[in-house]
């Protein structure tokens, strides 16, 4: 009966739902401090390589690599990780809020090469124009929102992804059937693989302890010549 009500439970899922409730946490007193912190202990603790995301590993085994998309950069550890590697920064995320605690935690005296963008990334990544490869990163974004934003933002991503680009995704994917439930959506990779119809994809990461699914999946698009559809 339970796992009955979870899975009706997805189809009240709105459009903006994730947006809204990480947006009224990141606007809660003590966010700020709470958010650096802990932003910075990821930082120290080299988050951004553990093995559901593996980012340092892949930008290794791709040097061309110079840009970076984080896509839902939420309070912006992610990206203030990959700007210390060197690399330019996209970011993108909804929430003026979060936005606000990266840009103090993250200042652009120290930071200069991350560029800050509201809105959600189904509506902004279709406005990038990338003309070397770059790396694509999510980390818990895209299984907190329905399949229907999901298909737009990887379609956008295939859309503006360089030949060479790399994809380094911190979210869960199952080997069995997929299931879903308000804000938490568990693909299969045969679901994420055709998401991705020029890129070879490799799964892994971390086994989440309740439930049969992992985190992490990479991917790399291939050198060739294709068209897009
Ligand atoms: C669980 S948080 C993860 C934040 C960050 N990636 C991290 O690892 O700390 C999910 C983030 O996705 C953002 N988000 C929600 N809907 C989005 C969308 N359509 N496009 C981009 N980001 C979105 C939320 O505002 C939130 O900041």
């Amino acid at each position: 009966m339970k796992k009955i009500l979870k899975a009706l439970s997805t189809f009240i899922q709105g459009q903006e739902e994730s947006f809204k409730r990480h947006n009224a946490q990141y606007e809660a007193p003590g966010k700020f401090e709470q958010d650096r912190d802990a932003g910075y202990k990821n930082i120290q603790e080299d988050r951004i390589n553990w093995p559901d995301f593996g980012i340092r590993d892949l930008l290794a085994k791709h040097p061309n690599v110079k840009t970076a998309v984080d896509i839902g950069s939420g309070t912006g550890w992610v990206a203030a990780s990959v700007h210390s590697l060197g690399l330019n920064v996209i970011a993108l995320e909804p929430s003026a809020a979060a936005i606000d605690i990266s840009k103090r935690a993250y200042p652009a005296e120290s930071y200069p090469n991350i560029t800050w963008h509201q809105g959600f990334a189904e509506e902004l990544l279709p406005t990038l124009r990338l003309t070397e490869p770059a790396i694509f990163i999510t980390g818990c974004v895209l299984s907190h929102l329905r399949d229907k934003e999901v298909e737009k933002i990887c379609r956008a991503i295939c859309a503006v992804a360089p030949a060479g680009s790399v994809l380094a995704f911190s979210e869960c994917w199952s080997e069995k059937k997929p299931w879903h439930q308000r804000m938490w959506h568990i693909r299969s990779k045969a679901w994420w693989q055709s998401q991705f119809p020029e890129w070879t994809l490799t799964f892994g990461g971390t086994k989440h302890d309740q439930g049969d699914y992992y985190m992490g999946i990479w991917g790399e698009k291939s050198a060739g010549n294709f068209s897009k559809e």
